[in-house]
């Protein structure tokens, strides 16, 4: 890594910290809260999105809504509609049936801090709210906007998207893979949600289809470059810095390009996704400056 990665590292390490905290603001507003026997419910919801994380996936989606001049509330409703569908793929993925993990972003996984039940309904409502705020007319407008909006996340989020990679990882544990089938795997479960946080600030700004297919193009690659990397801090990451439980994935048998390539070629290969990522950006000249960071900030980060 040379000096001036380093240095853009650290500077989008505060521009993500001040995005985040704009995120949590609109996720706290946007979160139901109260008292009744449902309590627990809307106390699991909040403490599964209001605890810190890296809110990439919400930047992606400031980011692009800014390259085409949407305005910041609209753009943060739907970067809180995408971060509360990823929590709620936390909080599942945690469970004991999945990964059976008790550490999260720093504290007791959700089902460890509530129980299993309160984590699975905590999880349905998340998913369910995503789809409420982006059918908002506060989030856009034009209904058709909102229609595209509702569309590109259930296909990212459902079962031909995010579910069904995390049926795959499920299916293939402890067993001999290839290439291909580890990056299917990991476009279905990560980079599906990961393309479509970059797709919706198009969707929102109504992109022309070149532009849109750039960004699309763009969020693929970071997508996979992230799923790449969070297989290879697993390995070689701190898990105090990182807030959960590392050194699991050979364990459990996991299928990672970092199992079937090896650590160097995984990293080259993540190394190689972020930088044609970048080349993907390059009709918006200065102005995806932004992105450009996050794609570097998604292979050099450690947490
Ligand atoms: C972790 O995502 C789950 C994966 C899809 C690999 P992040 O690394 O973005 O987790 P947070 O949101 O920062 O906690
Ligand atoms: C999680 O992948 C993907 C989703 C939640 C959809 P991982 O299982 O690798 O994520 P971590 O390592 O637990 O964060
Ligand atoms: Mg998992
Ligand atoms: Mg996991
Ligand atoms: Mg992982």
């Amino acid at each position: 890594m040379n000096h001036a990665s380093t240095h853009q590292t650290t500077d989008i390490t505060q521009v993500l910290g001040e995005n985040a905290s704009r995120v949590e603001a609109m996720l706290d507003r946007l979160l139901p809260d109260g008292g009744g026997p449902e309590k627990p419910l809307l106390d699991a919801m909040r403490y599964a999105c209001l605890n810190g994380g890296k809110r990439l996936r919400p930047y992606l989606t400031v980011a692009t809504a800014r390259l085409f001049g949407v305005s910041e509330e609209q753009a943060f409703r739907a970067a809180a509609a995408v971060e509360m569908l990823h929590c709620y793929s936390l909080v599942h993925d945690d469970l004991p049936a999945m990964d059976d993990d008790e550490l999260r972003r720093g504290r007791p996984t959700c089902h460890i801090a509530f129980d299993e039940a309160t984590a699975i309904l905590a999880g349905d409502a998340l998913l369910t709210l995503a789809f409420d705020i982006l059918a908002d007319p506060a989030t856009h407008d034009d209904a058709a906007v909102r229609i595209e909006l509702v569309r590109g996340l259930t296909e990212a989020a459902g079962a031909h998207g995010m579910v069904a990679g995390q049926m795959i990882d499920l299916a293939v544990e402890h067993r001999q893979v290839d290439v291909a089938t580890v990056e299917r795997l990991q476009a279905l479960k990560t980079g599906a949600l990961i393309t479509y946080s970059a797709e919706a600030g198009a969707i929102l700004g109504e992109a022309d289809p070149d532009a849109r297919e750039s960004i699309l193009a763009y969020g693929r690659d970071v997508g996979f470059a992230f799923q790449i990397v969070d297989d290879l801090l697993d390995e070689e990451g701190d898990e105090a810095a990182m807030g959960k439980a590392v050194g699991k994935d050979a364990a459990a048998g996991k299928a990672t390009l970092v199992g079937v390539l090896g650590k160097d070629a995984a990293r080259q290969k993540a190394d190689r996704l972020a930088e044609r990522a970048v080349e993907s950006l390059e009709a918006f000249g200065d102005s995806a400056g932004a992105l450009r960071d996050v794609a570097r900030f998604v292979v050099t980060r450690r947490t």
